[in-house]
């Protein structure tokens, strides 16, 4: 007999756990399909938790063998790599069973397999087929790959893989300068290898305002990571004990080679959607394998899709906001989402934040604007804490005084960049914002002086 829901999920990870959640909140019945052994997507099993699981170890470690003696602590460190996986994978463990717990609480049921889409209202299952009024594809994204250069997640690795090793390598080479390729050579260039970075662009981190571009790769240089931009890899050479690494500029010329111990590919992810049968349905794709929807929903009536395999940033808390408002679609309420205020956190040291336009867009755009700029050199509490390096900046409309974009890079930033957001969401203006009483010392100050500075009344500077 086969059961029937008002929605099936395929797909475990924020967009589709979350749709699940608030769908079993709003009385629907309700099945996730998820072919991992555990919930929670790349997000929770091989994305965001487990790297910032690392990211917050290293930090700690670097700080205590570097920092430590600044602030007149004594002290002697030793890594214990096991036990620093062991305490990552402990975390992603807790919160990967935390998600099978809200599903029994929201009466979601967890269907553990394979899903492909029969038609628009029956999912296989392995075998067992779930009828369904609605079907949401919440299938995720995967590493994208170089020709000839294959991973196998030992010495030539993905993020899963970078994740995973065993001992710092001598020599790592990070083949793209994104955000995978900053946060986890952060994480073992910290532990003590040598890092090097070669983005076939011009700068790092595509999409960021250019003025935290310069200063990021300013201070990540200051801290040991070396970077060939302008650069791409166009292959590697596994020899007995060591990996040959050939580069050339990315316009073309001379190649130069080097050897690393471990290569970890980081040139962007793609919209996963193998075996799902999205042809056979006729749900229609671009040429990239992006999911083509209209407010979630497919081309097939009945069918939607979230998260990273539709088009937007590929992010968690995005993900995890399309899910939501598909469920609310789907229960007859207005599931909406504001991508003008999805903001991006880079988990670095320092961090680097962003929400809304940066300031080339606004130019291209032909917006007239003005902008507020401060330092963290001039934060009381930045300069109590010795993180001094980075600025806040904030961008508003020339005439109306609408914020429309925020760009961070310092200390704590990626929580900062939440009042940008909340602003931007209410349509604050700048100096909303500069009038907005702020505790001192907090590093939280940046934000109001850099606001009052768009107006020229910046307090310190
Ligand atoms: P996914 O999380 O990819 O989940 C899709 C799920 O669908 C997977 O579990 C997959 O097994 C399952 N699936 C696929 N096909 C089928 C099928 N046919 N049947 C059954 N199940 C299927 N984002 C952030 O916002 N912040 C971060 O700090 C961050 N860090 C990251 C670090 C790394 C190393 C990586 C790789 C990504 C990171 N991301 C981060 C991105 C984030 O993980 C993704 O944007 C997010 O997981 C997307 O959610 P999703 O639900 O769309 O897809
Ligand atoms: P990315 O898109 O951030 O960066 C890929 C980089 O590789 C780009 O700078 C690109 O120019 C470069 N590149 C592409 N081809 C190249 C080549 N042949 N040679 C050299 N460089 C090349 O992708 P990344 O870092 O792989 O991350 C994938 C996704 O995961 C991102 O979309 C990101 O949003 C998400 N993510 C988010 C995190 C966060 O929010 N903190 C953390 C990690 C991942």
């Amino acid at each position: 007999m086969s059961d029937t829901y008002d929605l099936v999920i395929i797909g475990g990870g924020p967009g589709g756990y979350n749709c699940a959640i608030r769908a079993g909140q709003l009385g629907l019945k309700v099945a996730c399909v998820e072919t991992r052994k555990t919930l929670g997507g790349t997000c929770l099993n091989v994305g965001c938790i487990p790297s910032k699981a690392l990211l917050h170890a290293t930090e700690l470690y670097e700080a205590a063998e570097k920092d430590f003696e600044n602030l007149g602590i004594d002290a002697s460190v030793k890594l214990n790599l096991p036990n620093m996986m062991a305490s990552k994978d402990k975390t992603v463990d807790q919160l990967t069973k935390g998600i099978e717990y809200l599903f029994k609480k929201n009466k979601v049921d967890h269907i553990k397999g394979f899903g492909k889409i029969i038609d628009a209202g029956t999912v296989d299952v392995d075998g067992k087929k779930l009828k369904a009024k609605n079907i949401v594809i919440a299938t995720g994204s995967e590493v994208a790959t170089l020709p000839g250069i294959e991973i196998d997640e030992d010495r030539i690795v993905s993020s899963t893989g970078a994740l995973e090793l065993d001992k710092v390598p001598g020599k790592m080479v990070v083949i793209g300068g994104g955000v995978i390729g900053l946060e986890l050579g952060s994480v073992w260039r910290r532990l003590g290898a040598e890092v090097t970075v070669v983005e076939f662009l011009d700068h790092i981190l595509p999409g960021m305002d250019a003025e935290v571009q310069k200063t990021g790769k300013r201070i990540l240089k200051k801290q040991g990571m070396k970077f060939h931009t302008g650069h791409k890899v166009t292959g590697v050479e596994k020899l007995k004990s060591k990996l040959k690494v050939t580069m050339e500029p990315s316009k073309g010329g001379d190649t130069t080679t080097f050897d690393a111990d471990v290569v970890l590919v980081s040139i962007g992810r793609r919209a996963y959607t193998d075996g799902l049968g999205l042809e056979a349905v006729g749900v229609t794709t671009d040429k990239r394998g992006v999911i083509e929807t209209n407010h979630f929903k497919t081309n097939v009536p009945g069918i939607w899709a979230v998260g990273d395999c539709i088009k937007g940033p590929m992010l968690a808390h995005k993900a995890e906001e399309d899910g939501v408002a598909v469920a609310e679609l789907i229960a007859g309420k207005a599931g909406h989402v504001n991508y003008d205020t999805v903001p991006g956190v880079v988990y670095t040291k320092p961090e680097m934040a962003a929400v809304g336009q940066t300031e080339q867009e606004l130019k291209d755009a032909g917006i007239p604007y003005k902008s507020g700029k401060f330092i963290f050199m001039a934060n009381s509490r930045a300069k109590a804490n010795h993180e001094t390096d980075g600025f806040v900046k904030i961008l508003a409309h020339a005439e109306t005084d609408e914020i429309l974009g925020a760009h961070m890079i310092g200390p704590m930033v990626g929580e900062m960049i939440q009042e940008m957001c909340v602003a931007m969401e209410f349509k604050a203006a700048a100096e909303d914002i500069a009038r907005i009483c702020h505790a001192h010392p907090t590093l939280s100050e940046a934000v109001r002086q850099a606001a009052m500075g768009v107006n020229g009344w910046t307090m310190q500077s």
